[in-house]
């Protein structure tokens, strides 16, 4: 990189970070059934035998720790300049379903440790129901992306796969 000239793409740090945290959030997602049967049980004070329940637990918090890691990665390296072809009312957007996920990716998380470490039911819906906002936002945030890759041609997935 010269001078003050912003990169074109992330960096490889933000890039891992990225889709590390999006395949845990899938597999987080894929391993909840178990959860809420167990969540009821350890309130009952049964002990937690389903592996899928304790997974559901680290990979959140391992989910929580990352995205805490990648915002301080974020503040510390920014983001590149404004994708090629976009115009301001893109770039708003864009930023805006940015924040919100990163917010999203904290409180979800956040909540469902609240939830299970605190043993009180009083978040579980709120975690829940965070966590169906925040599934919606993805999907709009990935069918953006892939907007830009396979209509506009725009390249932008580059900027999350190729680091400079
Ligand atoms: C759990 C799923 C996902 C989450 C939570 C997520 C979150 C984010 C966030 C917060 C950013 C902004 C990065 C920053 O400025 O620091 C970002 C950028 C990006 N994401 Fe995702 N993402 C997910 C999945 C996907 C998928 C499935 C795709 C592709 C289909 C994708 C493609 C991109 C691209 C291309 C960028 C760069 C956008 C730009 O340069 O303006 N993401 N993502
Ligand atoms: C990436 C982050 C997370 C995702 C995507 C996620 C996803 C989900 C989903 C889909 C459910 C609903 C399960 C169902 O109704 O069958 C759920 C419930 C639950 N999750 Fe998470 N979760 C995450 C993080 C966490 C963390 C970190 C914890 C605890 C440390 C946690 C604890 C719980 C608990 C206790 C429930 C049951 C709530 C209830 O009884 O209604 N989750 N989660």
């Amino acid at each position: 990189m010269n001078g003050n000239a912003k990169p074109r793409a992330y960096s490889r740090s933000q890039i891992f970070l990225h889709w590390m945290i999006a395949l845990l959030i899938g597999g987080n997602y894929v391993l909840s059934d178990g959860i809420e049967d167990a969540f009821d049980g350890m309130m009952e004070g049964q002990p937690v035998t389903d592996w899928t329940a304790s997974a559901h637990v680290w990979i959140g918090v391992a989910v929580l720790a990352l995205v805490l890691l990648r915002l301080v990665v974020r503040l510390v390296q920014g983001a590149p300049e404004a994708a090629e072809g976009s115009n301001r009312l893109m770039d708003r957007v864009a930023g805006l379903v940015h924040v919100g996920l990163y917010g999203l990716m904290i409180a979800v998380p956040a909540l469902g440790a609240y939830t299970w470490f605190g043993a009180t039911e009083a978040t579980a819906d709120l975690h829940v129901i965070t966590m169906n906002v925040m599934m919606a936002v993805i999907g709009l945030h990935a069918a953006a992306a892939i907007f830009h890759q396979f209509v506009l041609k725009d390249g932008l997935l580059r900027r999350m796969t190729r680091a400079n």
